[in-house]
C-alpha cells in the first residue's frame, strides 16, 4: 500500500505505457487547485516532445485510456494539456478501509533490515543541558522514530561529550582547589572513594570557575592541557575522577531526557572509542593520509572543486591529545565495525558544519566508509530569544534546560486554567497533564520549523491551545477520542471499516476534503524520511486537525439519523485519530487520556 496518489499514478503511468511513452510522464499528485480537481497529472506536456505531437494531443490520448477505469469519477483536460482527475467516492473509502487496521495507513514496510545510527543530544560531561541541546534531543528523537517506523532498525546514540579540553579544565581545577585529594597523589595506590567528592551542582560551578581560570592564565591553561592529555592516556586518578564525574551528570541528563520523553538506545561518547584511535592513526599513517604539520598529525581533506582552502582535520595536537574530530572519526570506524550501518545521522547544530564535513571526507579518504551517502549531517538552526539573539536567561546567562522544562509546566498549568481544563482532575493528574502539554509545546514549536531556520523561542505562543500549536494538537486528539468514546463503537473500531465491501464509508461533500487528506498521508510520511524533515509531519497534523475542526463544525455525527452516514462519519473520526496519534508519536509527542 501506498498514498492514494501513488496507485494513480501506477494508473496513469499504465496509459502512458501504452501511448509508448514513458511510464515516468505519469506521476499524479494531489491537485494544487482542489476547487478544481482532486488530482492533477502534469506529464503530457513533458511527454509532447518525445511523442512529437502537442500536449494537448498526448493528454487527449491518455484521457481516452484512463476513461475505461472505473476509480475515476471525472477526467478533463486543463489549459496547455493538464490532466485533472477526480476519483469515485467508492474508491477513496475502497482505500481508506483497505489502510485501516495495520496501524501503518498505508506507509509501506521497509523491510531490508538495514540499520540506522542516529547521534542526538551530545550533552557534555559537567556542564549544564542548554538549548542547543533541546533542539539537537527533540530532532533527533523524532527522526529516530520516523526511521523505525519505516522499518529501519535504529540506534540513537546520545554521543556524551567526555574527552577534550573541559576535562582537562576541571581537573586542573580541582587540583588546584583540593591538592590533597588521593586523585592527585601519583604515589596513592589503594582504590579510589567509590562516592563522588563533587556533585552536579558542584561541577556546574567549578567548569566555568575553571574555563574563566584558563582565560585568564596561560600556566592554568598549559595544566589543563596536560591534565588532558595525562587523562587520555589513562593516569589512573584522573580517570578514576573522570568517573565521577560522567556518573553525575549522566544522573542529571537522564532526568532531563525522561522529563521530555526522549530516548537512547546507546550511551556512549567521545571516550568510548580511545582504543580505537591509535590503530586509526597508524592506518591513516599507512596510506600515507596522515601527516605532521607544525608537530600536529592532520589529514588534508581539501578537494578540487573547493572554492576557498580547505582546513586539515587535525587528529592530535602538538602534545599528542586528540581532538573533537579524531573521536568522531574512530567512532565511524566503531559504528562500521559494530553495526554496519546503511546511514549514521548527525543531528548536530547546523555551525558544525565544517567539522563534520571534515570528519566526512577524512572517513571517505580513508575508506573508513565505502558508500559517501552513508554519512550525513542533519544540522538545525539556532533558537533565539525575543530579541532575535541566541536564547539567553534574563540575565543574560545560558538558560538551562532544566529550567526551560520547567518554565514549560508551570505555563502549561497556567494555560489548563485559562481554558478551563483538566479542572476535575486531583492534582497528580493535572501535574502530569500540564508535563504532557508543555512537552507537546516544546516539540512541536521546534519540530515545525524547516530544520535549518532559525526560530524564535516563544513560550506563550507555543502553550496556546489556539494556532498551530502542540497543544492545540492533544487538544483535538483528545477531543475525537472522547466523541469516539462516547458513541460505544463494537469492540475493534467501526463496522464501516471492518467490512469495506459490505458498509463502505459513505461521503458527502463536508466530509470529502476530510476523506482526501487522510489519503495524502503515505507521501508526508515519505517525504519527512527521505528529507530528514520531522516538520513536513508537523504541516500533516495541522492540517488534519484543521480540516477535521471544519468537518466536525459542518457535520452531525453522533446525532447523524441516518445510520450509514453516522457509520461512516465515525469510520472518519477513527481514522483521522488514528493518523493524528501516529504523528505526534513519530514527533515524541504523548497525549493524555483526557483533558
Ligand atoms: N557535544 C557536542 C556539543 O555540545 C555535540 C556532539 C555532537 N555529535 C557528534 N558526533 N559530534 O556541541
Amino acid at each position: 500500500m501506498s498514498s492514494l496518489a501513488h496507485i494513480l499514478s501506477g494508473v496513469v503511468a499504465a496509459a502512458f505505457e501504452a501511448e509508448g511513452l514513458s511510464t515516468a510522464f505519469g506521476v499524479v499528485r494531489v491537485s494544487d487547485r482542489p476547487d478544481l480537481a482532486q488530482f492533477q497529472c502534469n506529464g503530457a506536456l513533458a511527454a509532447a516532445k518525445s511523442a512529437g505531437k502537442n500536449p494537448r494531443e498526448v493528454a487527449q490520448a491518455i484521457v481516452v485510456r484512463l476513461k475505461e477505469n472505473q476509480d475515476f469519477s471525472r477526467i478533463e483536460i486543463a489549459g496547455p494539456g493538464f490532466i485533472n482527475l477526480d476519483i469515485t467516492d467508492e474508491t477513496l473509502s475502497r482505500y481508506l478501509s483497505e489502510t485501516a487496521g495495520d496501524g501503518r495507513w498505508g506507509v509501506p514496510t521497509i523491510i531490508s533490515g538495514e540499520t540506522i545510527v542516529l547521534d542526538y543530544g551530545g550533552p557534555n560531561i559537567a556542564k549544564p543541558m542548554h538549548v542547543g541541546h533541546l533542539r539537537a534531543s527533540i530532532i533527533g528523537d523524532s527522526l529516530r522514530r520516523i526511521c523505525l517506523f519505516a522499518g529501519y532498525r535504529t540506534l540513537g546514540d546520545v554521543h556524551l561529550g567526555d574527552w577534550g579540553l573541559p576535562m582537562g579544565q576541571i581537573l586542573a581545577e580541582l587540583e588546584t582547589r583540593y591538592p590533597e585529594w588521593p586523585y592527585f597523589d601519583d604515589a596513592y595506590r589503594g582504590p579510589y572513594p567509590a562516592e563522588s567528592p563533587v556533585t552536579m551542582d558542584d561541577l556546574e560551578e567549578i567548569y566555568p570557575a575553571a574555563s574563566q581560570a584558563c582565560k585568564l592564565d596561560e600556566g592554568r591553561m598549559e595544566r589543563a592541557r596536560l591534565a588532558t592529555r595525562d587523562l587520555q592516556n589513562g593516569r589512573a586518578g584522573y580517570r578514576a575522577l573522570w568517573e565521577h564525574f560522567i556518573n553525575v551528570s549522566v544522573a542529571g541528563m537522564q532526568a532531563n531526557f525522561r522529563a521530555l520523553g526522549v530516548h537512547f538506545d546507546l550511551w556512549k561518547g567521545e571516550a568510548s572509542v580511545h582504543e580505537l584511535i591509535a590503530p586509526m592513526i597508524e592506518d591513516l599513517r599507512e596510506k600515507g593520509l596522515a601527516r605532521e604539520s607544525d608537530g600536529a598529525l592532520v589529514v588534508e581533506v581539501g578537494e578540487e572543486s573547493d572554492k576557498k582552502e580547505f582546513p586539515p582535520l587535525i587528529l592530535t595536537k602538538r602534545d599528542g591529545a586528540v581532538m573533537y574530530g579524531t573521536t568522531d572519526l574512530a567512532t565511524i570506524v566503531e559504528r562500521v565495525r559494530d553495526y554496519n550501518p546503511f546511514r549514521i545521522i548527525y543531528v548536530v547544530d547546523q555551525r558544525q558544519f565544517l567539522h563534520f564535513e571534515q570528519v566526512f571526507r577524512a572517513a571517505r579518504l580513508g575508506g573508513i566508509v565505502s558508500n559517501p551517502e552513508t554519512l550525513v549531517h542533519a544540522g538545525f538552526g539556532t533558537m533565539n530569544g525575543p530579541d532575535g539573539k541566541p536564547f539567553k536567561t534574563r540575565v543574560g546567562g545560558v538558560m538551562k534546560l532544566e529550567d526551560l522544562i520547567t518554565g514549560g509546566i508551570d505555563k502549561a498549568l497556567a494555560r489548563l486554567n485559562e481554558a478551563e481544563l483538566a479542572a476535575d482532575m486531583d492534582e497528580k493528574e493535572r501535574q502530569e497533564v500540564a508535563r504532557k502539554v508543555a512537552v507537546a509545546a516544546l516539540k512541536f514549536a521546534d519540530l515545525q520549523n524547516n530544520r535549518l531556520s532559525d526560530y524564535i523561542f516563544d513560550l506563550d505562543r507555543m502553550t496556546s491551545f489556539e494556532g498551530k500549536t502542540g497543544p492545540y494538537l492533544l487538544y483535538q486528539a483528545v477531543r475525537i477520542q472522547s466523541l469516539l468514546r462516547k458513541a460505544d463503537l463494537p469492540e475493534g473500531g467501526n463496522s464501516a471499516l471492518r467490512d469495506p465491501q459490505k458498509a463502505g464509508i459513505s461521503l458527502s461533500s463536508a466530509d470529502r476534503p476530510l476523506a482526501l487528506l487522510l489519503a495524502e498521508f503515505p507521501d508526508h510520511f515519505d517525504a519527512a524520511l527521505r528529507n530528514y524533515t520531522p516538520h513536513i509531519l508537523c504541516d500533516y497534523a495541522f492540517r488534519l486537525a484543521q480540516e477535521f475542526s471544519s468537518f466536525y463544525g459542518n457535520c452531525h455525527i453522533l446525532s447523524e439519523k441516518n445510520n450509514d452516514v453516522r457509520a461512516g462519519r465515525l469510520a472518519l473520526c477513527e481514522l483521522t485519530l488514528g493518523r493524528l496519534l501516529l504523528v505526534l508519536d513519530l514527533l515524541g509527542i504523548e497525549i493524555p487520556a483526557r483533558m
